[in-house]
């Protein structure tokens, strides 16, 4: 990691942070408030200590790395355009005819040689200090814990190295670590990932399987193992095509697999696919806990590091957190592949606000009927695209997809209820909206076409839609009408919900002359003057299938908490919400330089 200080510092990325602070929710806390500034930086917290513990750690936490676009270009060395352009070309290469095109591909092909790593028969930087079994001890390593509601403390940065039962395929991939004990860890490999695909072999076959988490060296590792390439690809070899340098690997002290050379530390061991834990709750991406579910647990056989290693760990939960940065580049780099199963794709975007895979708009070109459909369900069928629950298409005339305001425009006077698709499929295993783990509604809107018939609206002020709505339904606390010019008149309506939605929607049918889409949200936790929150909250909490109602050109959107009045079938989870008592002593102690509207408009 020290090279990658150097370069942070070099950027003037990177801020330093001396004062002791704890392992247990304040050096979370700390990174969570930085990188949702405009002009956010890494953080290096050089005194960790625990309270619980009763530790100081020698140790440095560095966190945020990934927490700019201006560091996330830094880490894959150019732009992330750039990369895509070079995959784009190698698709498209043809048979060379003239002697120049010749030249150029062997430059093409020679360069692709750096992409298949390198194994060394020497030991590796990263193994200058070996602690073997009995030594192990877990608790020695900086591991921080985030949310309160945590179940212990959680190693969220490792490179997780496993290969398949006949040694034939390799993996790596970034899956949270639980930690159970000084030697034991929680394998949080979701269901659909490529190590859960390697744990089956095992399993069936009743073998141990081998497993190396790297922590650190290049911050590209770190990027390489949230890459979503298909099964059976390794990542390191996305490692060497990005950097254009193959990775230089060691093989682990104990067990047979690879990790490259130069990481700072590298936790070794072995998972009994026979045995299974509890693992979890953990404050996730989404924004809310991923609640208690079953994984492998790992042994710990052996921690090898460098002489003055760094840990590097990252927070998660509402955005924008540093996975947006590192999310952006993924979908930058992987359009050229995108467009492989969609060939007329011109572009997409994941809006960091619908935690990725939550929304995607999607720009193509339309050639025949049903042309967007089809790519919604090409779209649901592929890899880890599949888990994406809310798709919108637009067509090439559309404006620039980095233009929201300008493109809920177009897409909202397109919306209409006979371009709107209802499937199922399935779901991200963080999903908590649907009734059923990792499965539920999808939904697919065509915007392609402009040739679609709107009744007028007539639009009155949020006060008289308030009073008119009141009467109806005593039970909402406020409204806030959006984009009244376009053809799709939106309310919000935050609500203290006393019954289904769905009834509530019904009876307000009666103002169907006055706007065309309803979207209710509790009012406890939202506010409706924040649109940026509004749109996390909605694409998180709804299931397609249950949660959109229609009646000719009136469309309902139910993204309140599901509970006993749906007979909703397992536990909503909370919000992860940072510990407003440790919020308010980092502001005393000067560590954090926030205001109040700055709590309120992340939702802290
Ligand atoms: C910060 C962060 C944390 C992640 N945590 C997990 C996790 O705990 N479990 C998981 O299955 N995927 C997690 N992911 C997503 C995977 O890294 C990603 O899907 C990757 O492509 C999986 O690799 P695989 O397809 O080789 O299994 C995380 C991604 C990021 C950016």
């Amino acid at each position: 990691m020290k090279n990658a200080i150097e370069l942070l510092k070099e950027n003037d990325l990177l801020r330093v942070i001396d004062e002791p602070l704890d392992i247990d929710l304040e050096i979370p806390h700390v990174a969570y408030v930085e990188v949702k500034k405009s002009d956010s930086k890494a953080l290096l917290f050089t005194n960790p200590i625990s309270k619980r513990l009763n530790k100081t750690y020698k140790t440095p936490v560095l966190m945020n790395v990934f927490g700019s676009h201006k560091a996330t270009n830094l880490f894959i060395g150019k732009d992330a355009d750039e990369i895509a352009k070079e995959i784009e070309d190698l698709l498209k290469l043809k048979p060379p005819v003239t002697f120049g095109e010749k030249i150029g591909m062997i430059g093409k092909l020679f360069s692709l040689k750096n992409v298949f790593p390198k194994r060394l028969n020497t030991k590796g930087e990263c193994q200058e200090v070996v602690i073997d079994k009995d030594r192990v001890d877990l608790y020695e390593l900086p591991i921080l814990t985030t949310w309160t509601q945590d179940g212990g403390p959680f190693i969220t940065m490792g490179q997780v190295y496993t290969q398949s039962l006949d040694g034939e395929r390799k993996n790596l991939g970034m899956y949270r670590l639980q930690v159970y004990d000084k030697n034991r860890l929680g394998m949080h490999w979701q269901i659909h990932k490529d190590s859960a695909n390697f744990f089956h072999e095992y399993k069936k076959a009743g073998k141990m399987m081998p497993v190396s988490i790297a922590i650190g060296g290049d911050p590209l590792y770190t990027w390489s193992a949230t890459a979503p390439l298909p099964h059976g690809v390794f990542e390191m070899l996305m490692y060497g095509f990005v950097k254009g340098k193959s990775a230089r690997l060691v093989k682990s002290v104990t067990n047979d697999l690879y990790i490259p050379e130069d990481v700072d530390f590298v936790i070794e061991g072995l998972v009994d696919p026979s045995k299974i834990e509890i693992e979890g709750p953990f404050g996730d991406h989404t924004g809310y806990y991923t609640l208690e579910e079953e994984y492998p647990v790992m042994d710990v056989t052996c921690i090898t590091h460098k002489k003055e290693p760094v840990y590097l760990a990252t927070v998660v939960g509402k955005p924008p957190l540093e996975d947006k940065y590192m999310g952006w580049a993924t979908e930058r780099i992987f359009l050229p592949l995108l467009k492989t199963t969609a060939p007329d794709l011109i572009d997409y975007v994941m809006p960091e606000n619908g935690v990725f895979h939550n929304l995607i708009i999607a720009k193509m070109k339309t050639l025949y009927p049903g042309h967007a459909k089809q790519f919604m369900h090409a779209f649901w069928g592929v890899g880890q695209m599949s888990f994406v629950k809310h798709a919108i298409f637009v067509n090439e005339d559309a404006p620039n997809l980095e233009s929201y305001e300008d493109l809920s425009d177009y897409i909202l006077d397109r919306v209409q209820v006979s371009n709107i698709l209802i499937s199922e499929g399935v779901c991200d295993a963080l999903d908590h909206a649907s009734d059923d783990f990792a499965y539920g509604g999808k939904l697919g809107i065509d915007c392609t076409a402009d040739n679609v018939f709107f009744p007028k609206k007539e639009i009155i002020s949020d006060e008289k839609l308030l009073k008119l709505v009141q009467e109806i339904e005593p039970g909402i606390v406020d409204i806030k009408q959006y984009k009244t010019y376009t053809k799709t008149p939106i309310v919000v309506i935050a609500i203290d919900k006393k019954e289904k939605i769905k009834n509530v929607y019904e009876r307000l049918s009666a103002i169907k002359a006055h706007t065309k889409l309803l979207v209710f949200v509790d009012h406890q936790k939202n506010d409706v003057n924040n649109p940026y929150m509004l749109i996390w909250r909605v694409v998180n909490n709804i299931d397609a299938s249950r949660d959109i109602y229609l009646q000719k050109e009136f469309i309902g959107i139910d993204a309140t908490n599901k509970g006993e009045i749906e007979d909703f079938p397992r536990r909503w989870p909370d919000d992860t919400d940072c510990d407003m008592e440790v919020l308010t002593d980092l502001r005393k102690r000067g560590i954090l330089d926030i205001d109040d509207d700055f709590i309120k408009r992340f939702y802290l």
